[in-house]
């Protein structure tokens, strides 16, 4: 049995891929151990789904973001977590905060980094009329999705695709890329 590595989970929303991970973290291989969420939406579905799964979950209005971080901070540093991954998360994290964690914290971004960076990914590759889109793993840093890319997923983009159809396969993609990309970590 690998010893599991402790690892926090921040999420905004829906949360379909902290859910694929800690479906995921059940395998007695896999690398990290899920010992928190963090969400700065009180209402975000992944908070019932993991309060349901017995992890601890934390909700902190990230309205004034160095309170959020300091919060945050301290919560992580008393639970002893030493990983971090942002799976929809919606907050740009600070370079103060980052430095806590260097090369600790990834996040997936449903784009072929370093294109369509930001929001609104899918809407933009139709847009731009690209043959292909995909998903990205990548280490984060203060900028934007510009931190260095762990694992892409690359998939072709079909005629009938719609800014819904592709968000659907994107993620399923997702799902898949996230573990992936957190086994190669550790590997
Ligand atoms: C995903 O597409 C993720 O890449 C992006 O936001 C979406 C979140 O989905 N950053 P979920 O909350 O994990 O379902």
């Amino acid at each position: 049995m690998v010893k599991k590595i402790s690892a926090c989970i921040f999420i905004s929303g829906k949360g379909s891929n902290l859910i694929s991970l800690i479906k995921s973290s059940r395998d007695y291989n896999f690398p990290i151990k899920i010992d928190l969420v963090i969400s700065n939406n009180i209402d975000a579905y992944g908070l019932k789904y993991a309060k349901k799964h017995n992890i601890p979950c934390i909700y902190y209005s990230s309205v004034n973001l160095s309170r959020f971080e300091r919060n945050c901070l301290m919560e992580l540093k008393k639970r002893k977590i030493k990983f971090l991954c942002l799976a929809g998360f919606m907050k740009l994290l600070s370079k103060n905060f980052i430095k806590n964690f260097k090369y600790k914290i990834i996040n997936i971004h449903p784009s072929l980094l370093p294109k369509f960076k930001g929001l609104n990914t899918h809407k933009r590759v139709l847009k731009n009329k690209e043959k292909y889109t995909g998903c990205t793993v990548h280490y984060v840093n203060p900028k934007l999705d510009a931190g260095d890319i762990i694992l892409k997923k690359k998939i072709l983009i079909n005629k009938y695709d719609n800014e819904n159809s592709l968000k659907k396969r994107v993620l399923k993609q997702e799902h898949i890329l996230y573990s992936r990309a957190i086994r190669s970590v550790f590997k």
